[in-house]
């Protein structure tokens, strides 16, 4: 008995990264149930969210799927955007028409509530790539969806890895610790993708002439993405590529199997000017705090290019 494709709603701030997750999930059919996008402020301010995930609905000719604006800043701080990573356009790399798809009317938070609660409870899985904005608005706007939600599967947070903005937070829960903070007292299963994971998918030349080398439109802008975004991260870490950060969610959901990690007690910190933004993670159970999130630490990073790369050739 083959399982239905799981119904996901992806909340997301594109980015490049961003890009390469929804065009993984949107070639998944018999894995994946697009309901529905829902942008958010984060690597480049809304009005450019948006319009990439517009941009990456067109590419993939896949726009029978809604776009929906969220939320232009965090809950509580201005918003941090990451245009020195991702280009000013959020996009850089290849060179896409604007979309000419509208955005479909009402706000994201407001669809987030109205499709968990049209949804038959436990069916419908969050997968958060950007600030968890939309994700905690949602929450304290509708106190009743909480419960109704499958799981949420989301990149964010570090560890082991420590921050990539600041030296304690990654770039999703620093810009919007509050609502982080929501999301991972909110009692609903989670599964976090940290960069504890996503340093281990990098995509290097011979990666980058893979996605090349597909042969199709997809592929072709999927590679002049990566080897824009890279350089972030080539020049901190001297990483050999671009770390596929939000991708990891999608291809959890497609093969959870490639992954691993440990069922553990994770809080935000939202008090402290220095460590603002930090996912501490109880990794060696040394306080009583229960555990609420699967943190994900290794992954096969050959098989989640592998998949990667035969997915994206189905476009
Ligand atoms: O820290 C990496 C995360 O921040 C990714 O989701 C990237 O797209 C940015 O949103
Ligand atoms: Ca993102």
């Amino acid at each position: 008995m083959v399982n239905p494709p799981r119904k996901i709603i992806i909340d997301t701030d594109p980015g490049q990264d961003d890009a390469v997750a929804i065009l993984l999930a949107m070639a998944s059919p018999d894995e994946i149930d697009i309901l529905g996008i829902t942008a958010v402020a984060g690597n480049v301010p809304l009005p450019l969210t948006h319009k990439n995930a517009r941009i990456i609905c067109e590419l993939a000719q896949r726009t029978d799927i809604a776009v929906y604006a969220g939320c232009d800043r965090p809950l509580a701080h201005t918003l941090v955007t990451a245009e020195h990573v991702h280009g000013k356009t959020g996009l850089d790399g290849p060179k896409l028409p604007d979309p000419e798809m509208q955005l479909t009317d009402g706000h994201a938070v407001d669809y987030i509530i109205d499709t968990l609660r049209r949804q038959p409870a436990g069916t419908v899985t969050l997968c958060p790539l950007g600030p968890l904005t939309n994700i905690g608005t949602a929450f304290e706007k509708a106190p009743d969806i909480v419960e109704r939600v499958q799981e949420i599967v989301l990149m964010g947070g570090a560890y082991f890895e420590v921050g990539n903005v600041t030296p304690a937070a990654e770039f999703n829960i620093y810009v919007d610790p509050e609502a982080a903070d929501i999301v991972f007292k909110s009692g609903i299963p989670i599964v976090v993708l940290p960069l504890d994971v996503t340093h281990k998918v990098l995509v290097t030349k011979a990666r980058n002439d893979a996605f090349r080398n597909i042969g199709n439109r997809v592929g072709i802008a999927v590679a002049k993405m990566t080897e824009f975004f890279e350089r972030f991260d080539v020049e901190k870490y001297g990483s050999l590529g671009a770390p596929l950060h939000d991708p990891c969610v999608t291809a959890y959901l497609i093969k959870p199997e490639l992954f691993s990690g440990r069922h553990v007690n994770v809080e935000i910190e939202t008090k402290s000017d220095l460590t603002r933004g930090m996912t501490v993670a109880d990794w060696w159970g040394v306080t009583d705090r229960a555990p609420n999130a699967m943190f994900i630490g290794t992954v096969d990073a050959d098989g989640f290019f592998d998949l990667l790369t035969q997915r994206l050739a189905r476009f």
